[in-house]
């Protein structure tokens, strides 16, 4: 019997190898792991990482090799078929190509599911027509899938899936066939299934977007690990593992990686430095607070501020104009507060860059926001040109996207990418 817990899932010490001998893959590798009850929890890696061999051993599609998985109390890796099925049948999922019975209608596809369950059928009727409505879909009753956007075959997967009134749904990819509109829109209707029927989401993607606007907590895995669990402001904010760093970097494109590199320090001869952005750190207030304080002149050559549920966070790489004793005292103070790489200058270019080590990690120096920066400051060069050249590949835009939590209004781009100097993004 299925004892009720605050968490959910539990993994304990699991791994999944597939093969034998030589050609033995272990594509969940020791993975010690708890997903709360009442949260979205985000599984982030790139292809191959385990995630999707991680999540079928949440309903035993495949068996452990070794390790315990108990799901809401149940030890579902040790469980027959036979006393599996309930289980199961308290775990919807949803896919990546949906997965729908292209012979039967919209509520053909519902009822299915329920049919399966030995629903009666005036009871699937009431049922079917509740959850269209739930997604959206009430006139799209009688369509097939064929007649269906990716969207709406996604919105009835969901509805399948919440049929039967699961406690926990897995997300495979759900959102990885869609547009990134209907991305929003799916990912959207998640919030509130989570929200309003108080189901647990395990969501997985290969995608930082689909975390950082959707999720509570994060784990990243890489080669079948867990490299990184936590927040998901904490884990993308201070990145630890190198695969975390990636999707970072890849998804705010903040930082000028080498070739963006060269071709701001052709454009911008003087000390480049990039400066982190976080909520408990430096905000763009705080940067021109301070490099007034030290007397310079700095101007944003690139850089992007967006958020993570809500909360502010990206970097600034600035041009420094003045002496190097100032601009050393000017670094030390702004690395105790957030992280700071010198990059040097053209003439000096700092081919590792440096990370400026901090007075003290721990000063909890306020944010002494003295009312708006001054914008468009006169002895500031203008590095609209910089702003405009910059396009960060694969985005089309000058990096600085829209984001937030459920049902709210990221950074848009323009409040800062059109204000060069004026740290725009800046709350
Ligand atoms: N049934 C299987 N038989 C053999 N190897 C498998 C099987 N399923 C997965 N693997 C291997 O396990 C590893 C993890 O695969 P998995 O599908 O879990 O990765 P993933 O993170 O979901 O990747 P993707 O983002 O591409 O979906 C891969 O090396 C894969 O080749
Ligand atoms: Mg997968």
């Amino acid at each position: 019997m299925s004892t009720t817990s605050d968490t959910m899932v539990r993994f304990r010490d699991v791994t999944k190898v597939f093969g034998t001998g030589p050609s033995a893959v272990a594509a969940v590798d020791g993975v010690t792991l708890d997903i709360e009850a009442g949260e979205i929890f985000g599984v982030i890696g790139y292809s191959g990482a385990g995630k999707s061999t991680l999540v079928r051993l949440i309903n035993a599609l495949e068996p452990v090799t070794s390790g315990s998985v108990v799901v809401d109390g149940d030890e579902v890796s040790a469980l027959s078929e036979r006393e599996l099925r309930p289980v199961r049948a308290s775990i919807g999922m949803i896919f990546q190509q949906f997965n729908l019975l292209s012979s039967r209608t919209v509520a053909g596809n519902v009822a299915y599911a329920l049919k399966v369950a030995g629903w009666d059928k005036p009871r699937r009727e009431a049922r079917v027509a509740e959850l269209l409505e739930f997604v959206g879909l009430s006139d799209k009753a009688k369509a097939y899938p064929s007649q269906l956007s990716g969207g709406q075959k996604q919105r009835v997967g969901i509805a399948r899936a919440l049929a039967t009134s699961p406690k926990l749904l897995l997300a495979d990819e759900a959102t990885s066939a869609l547009d990134p509109e209907t991305t929003r829109d799916v990912l959207a209707l998640l919030r509130r299934v989570n929200a309003e029927l108080g189901v647990t989401i395990v969501v997985i993607t290969h995608e930082m977007d689909v975390v950082r606007s959707t999720c509570h907590r994060v784990a990243v895995m890489e080669h079948g690990k867990v490299v990184e669990v936590g927040e998901v402001y904490d884990v993308f904010s201070s990145p630890r593992a190198t695969a975390t760093k990636k999707f970072v970097g890849t998804a705010l494109r903040d930082r000028p990686g080498p070739e963006a590199l060269e071709r701001l320090r052709r454009r911008h001869p003087g000390r480049l430095v990039t400066v982190g952005v976080h909520e408990d750190g430096t905000s763009g207030a705080s940067l021109t607070r301070l490099l007034r304080e030290h007397g310079l002149d700095g101007s944003v050559v690139f850089g992007g501020i967006s958020e993570i549920g809500e909360r502010p966070f990206g970097s600034l790489t600035l041009e420094l104009a003045g002496d190097d004793a100032t601009i050393a005292a000017f670094l030390t103070e702004l690395a105790a507060t957030t992280d700071v790489v010198d990059l040097g200058t053209a003439a000096d270019p700092r081919d590792d860059p440096r990370v400026v080590a901090g007075a003290s990690d721990e000063s909890g120096e306020a944010d002494d926001v003295t009312g708006a920066p001054p914008s468009g400051r006169a002895d500031e060069p203008d590095p609209r040109d910089a702003w405009q050249s910059e396009r960060w590949p694969g985005t089309g835009s000058t990096g600085i996207s829209g984001l937030g939590r459920p049902g709210t209004q990221g950074t848009q781009p323009g409040d800062f990418g059109n204000e060069p100097g004026t740290f725009g993004g800046e709350r």
